[in-house]
């Protein structure tokens, strides 16, 4: 344990130290012109002294820039990379298992891929179980889409599971419910929980009774002329076309009535 005095004087020189960052970095107008784009270099400073590591230096992610100017410091990608390997470092744990997952093995190999500051952020990082983290569970399926687009996003917030999460149910799957978090492996992968194999076990976790045939369809397909969505895009078709006839029928009968109506009355003026 560190004695509480100690603690508390290392907490002042860090935040003594950020104020030095701060003093330029907490204006909302410091830019930079990098690769023809211009990037902001402005840290809220508020949502930082509120996050996780708010109470640090910033040089416990920014190992090098302790003092302007910033003689040979990274930017860009290598900035973010380099940035990285510190989460990975501290958090030596979860980078563990991160390291085998689909994610760790494309950094490993060069491939783009979801670093740890794409799912948590970096200057605002939450507790998980805080609603304003970005992996707080109603906001998974929107740090995940930010990459996962098209067919994965638009499949997931058309099922029962995605309205119920975006509307704020607590009970229903995100996505981290079916794919792990640091783990997330493809579903070829033997020991990936979204592997046939392994389906019926995953919603299990909620549903004590699992349908067999849940392991035999699709999670994510698009209700599409072609791939696993062709099934229901032809019921879908036929259900809209037999709606639209019968309507079309009903309003017929009605404006027919109404027209006998009319007559009658017209008849009965007449009379
Ligand atoms: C006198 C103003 C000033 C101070 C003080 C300052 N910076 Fe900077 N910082 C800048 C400017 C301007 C840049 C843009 C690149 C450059 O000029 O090196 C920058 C760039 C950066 C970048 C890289 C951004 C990128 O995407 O390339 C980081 C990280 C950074 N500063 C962190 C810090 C930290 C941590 C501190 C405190 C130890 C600090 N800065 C103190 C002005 C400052
Ligand atoms: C928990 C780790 C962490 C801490 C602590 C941290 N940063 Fe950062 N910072 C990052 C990461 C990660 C990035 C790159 C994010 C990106 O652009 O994807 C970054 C980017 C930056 C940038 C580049 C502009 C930007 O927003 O991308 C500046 C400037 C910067 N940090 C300054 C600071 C200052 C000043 C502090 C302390 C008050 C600080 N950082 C504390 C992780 C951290
Ligand atoms: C694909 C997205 C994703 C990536 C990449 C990711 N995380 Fe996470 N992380 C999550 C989610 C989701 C949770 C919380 C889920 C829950 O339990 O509610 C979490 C939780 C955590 C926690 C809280 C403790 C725990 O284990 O639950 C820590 C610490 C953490 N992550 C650090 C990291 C670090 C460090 C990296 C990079 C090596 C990283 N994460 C990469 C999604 C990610
Ligand atoms: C110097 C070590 C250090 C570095 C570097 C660091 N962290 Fe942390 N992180 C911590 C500590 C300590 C905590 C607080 C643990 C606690 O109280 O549960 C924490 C908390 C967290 C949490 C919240 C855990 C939860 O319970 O939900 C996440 C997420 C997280 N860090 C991710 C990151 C990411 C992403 C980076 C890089 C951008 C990073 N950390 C860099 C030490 C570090
Ligand atoms: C920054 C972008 C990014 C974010 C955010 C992200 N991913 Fe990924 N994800 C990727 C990339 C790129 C790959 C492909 C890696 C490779 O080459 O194998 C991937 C791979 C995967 C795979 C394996 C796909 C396969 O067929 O093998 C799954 C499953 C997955 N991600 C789920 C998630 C989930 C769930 C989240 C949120 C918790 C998430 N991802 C967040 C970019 C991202
Ligand atoms: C984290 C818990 C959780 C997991 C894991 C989960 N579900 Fe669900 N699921 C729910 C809840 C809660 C509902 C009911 C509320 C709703 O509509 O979201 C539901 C509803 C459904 C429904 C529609 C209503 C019904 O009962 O017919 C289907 C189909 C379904 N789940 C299939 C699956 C399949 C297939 C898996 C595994 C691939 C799975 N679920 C995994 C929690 C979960
Ligand atoms: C109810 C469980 C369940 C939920 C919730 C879920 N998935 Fe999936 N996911 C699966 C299954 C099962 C597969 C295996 C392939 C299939 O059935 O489509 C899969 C496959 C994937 C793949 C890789 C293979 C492919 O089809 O391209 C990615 C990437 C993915 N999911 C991302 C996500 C993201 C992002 C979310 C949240 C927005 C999410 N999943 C929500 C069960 C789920």
């Amino acid at each position: 344990m560190v004695p509480e005095s100690l603690a508390q004087s290392k907490l002042e020189k860090a935040a003594a130290f950020n104020d030095g960052c701060l003093r330029c970095h907490g204006a909302q107008g410091l830019k930079m012109k990098y690769n023809g784009k211009i990037v902001s270099l402005w840290v809220e400073e508020t949502a930082f002294k509120k996050s996780m590591h708010g109470t640090s230096a910033c040089t416990i992610c920014h190992i090098g820039f302790t003092d302007y100017p910033h003689i040979g410091a990274q930017k860009g990608e290598a900035l973010v990379k380099e940035v990285n390997a510190r989460c990975q470092e501290c958090h030596a744990d979860v980078n563990k298992v991160y390291q085998n997952s689909a994610h760790g093995r494309a950094l490993l190999n060069g491939k783009k891929t979801a670093l740890c500051s794409d799912c948590h952020g970096f200057h605002d990082i939450r507790k998980h179980e805080d609603p304003a983290s970005k992996v707080y569970k109603n906001n998974i399926p929107h740090t995940c889409t930010k990459c996962h687009q098209h067919r994965i996003a638009e499949s997931y917030e058309e099922s029962f599971h995605g309205k119920a999460v975006i509307l704020g149910s607590q009970q229903s799957a995100s996505c981290v419910d079916c794919h792990g978090k640091h783990d997330i492996l493809g579903p070829k992968a033997e020991t990936s929980p979204v592997n046939k194999a392994n389906i019926p076990k995953t919603c299990a976790k909620c549903h004590r009774v699992v349908n067999e045939n849940w392991a035999k369809g699709s999670e994510h397909f698009l209700i599409e002329k072609e791939g696993s969505g062709k099934p229901m895009f032809y019921t879908l078709k036929f259900f809209v076309w037999l709606t639209i006839i019968v309507c079309a029928g009903l309003m017929m009968i009605m404006e027919l009535e109404l027209y006998r109506k009319f007559k009658k009355a017209l008849q009965k003026k007449n009379t």
